[in-house]
């Protein structure tokens, strides 16, 4: 095999040239009217090595939506409770169906596919609304350690914006509820999950989380502080390869060749363990909300640097 291209910043601008055709293609996450406001035109892409050099091109200081980006957090913070017991009560197979549908959910009993559909995070929103006195706070607290970041919040407009129209999640939500896999008070868990997923990032802050990721759960300063055990690590990683994309999992790894996570913010986190996270954000979307020009970056990425897990 020919060796790897580390040319990295040449890479990323061959990228971005690349990308500007597609940046009109997608479609803006309207079904959160606040999302809708996003400039489509928006592109940015970060790469953080782990032995600390950084890459960037376009708009990767602009904050986003992260959306179901968060949902990566959530199972980290969920396992750090409660561990493999989140597993009770949530799957680890692919869905193969859309992010928010409910079809699965009837048959299989109120027990989601995985944790990154918006069942499986609905369900691991519940179990933090259970286990702890304030999970809005341990949550952004988990993140902002992840990113050495404190200035990363919730924006409640989105927040707002989604509680107002989120049909979708709130007949997913009840549906669980029959079946016995939700505790809490339906309105206040989904309250606390539009919170968790309008938690406003930018590439580098999102990048510098996902570094520790890929440097299997270990900061990547010289403090070399543990935040996921080598248990977690395996089994979130492991989902993000399987299930990050939803019904579009398979094809993000054939093109692709990293475990990621997207978000209808257009943002998506990816990791080559033990290399680097990359994060890039466009806000149009493909049919299966994800970022349309973001994944053809992320193909692009991988294929130029010759780096895939595979
Ligand atoms: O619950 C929802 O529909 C959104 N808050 C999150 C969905 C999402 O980001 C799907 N990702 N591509």
């Amino acid at each position: 095999m020919s060796s790897k291209n580390t040319d990295y910043q040449a890479t990323l601008l061959a990228i971005k040239e690349a990308s500007l055709p597609f940046l009109e293609m997608g479609k803006v996450a309207d079904y959160i009217p606040e999302l809708a406001k996003v400039n489509q035109h928006k592109f940015g892409i970060h790469v953080a090595l782990l032995n600390g050099e950084t890459f960037s091109i376009g708009d990767t200081q602009d904050h986003f939506s992260i959306q179901s980006i968060v949902k990566v957090f959530l199972m980290g913070l969920s396992m750090a409770e409660i561990g493999d017991d989140i597993f009770k009560r949530v799957g680890v197979e692919p869905s193969g169906d859309p992010f928010n549908s409910l079809v699965q959910l009837e048959y299989e009993k109120g027990i989601p596919r995985n944790p990154f559909i918006n069942a499986g995070a609905i369900v691991l929103t519940d179990i933090l609304l259970e286990k702890l006195a304030d999970p809005k706070a341990a949550l952004l607290s988990y993140i902002r350690k992840l990113s050495c970041d404190d200035a990363i919040n919730f924006d409640e407009a989105v927040a707002e914006s989604e509680k107002k129209c989120g049909f979708k999640n709130r007949a997913i939500v009840n549906l669980m509820k029959s079946f016995g896999n939700i505790r809490g008070n339906v309105e206040e868990v989904l309250d606390l999950y539009y919170h968790f997923c309008s938690v406003e990032m930018n590439c580098v802050q999102l990048a510098n989380a996902f570094a520790v990721i890929a440097n299997h759960g270990h900061s990547i300063d010289s403090s070399d502080t543990s935040y996921l055990s080598v248990n977690q690590y395996k089994r979130i990683t492991a989902v993000m390869m399987t299930c990050g994309f939803y019904d579009e999992s398979g094809e993000f790894a054939f093109k692709v060749g990293l475990p990621g996570k997207s978000g209808v913010g257009g943002g998506i986190a990816a990791i080559m363990p033990g290399e680097y996270s990359v994060v890039v954000w466009s806000p149009g979307l493909n049919d299966k909300g994800n970022s349309l020009a973001g994944l053809r970056a992320l193909e692009m990425f991988t294929t130029l640097t010759k780096s895939s897990i595979f």
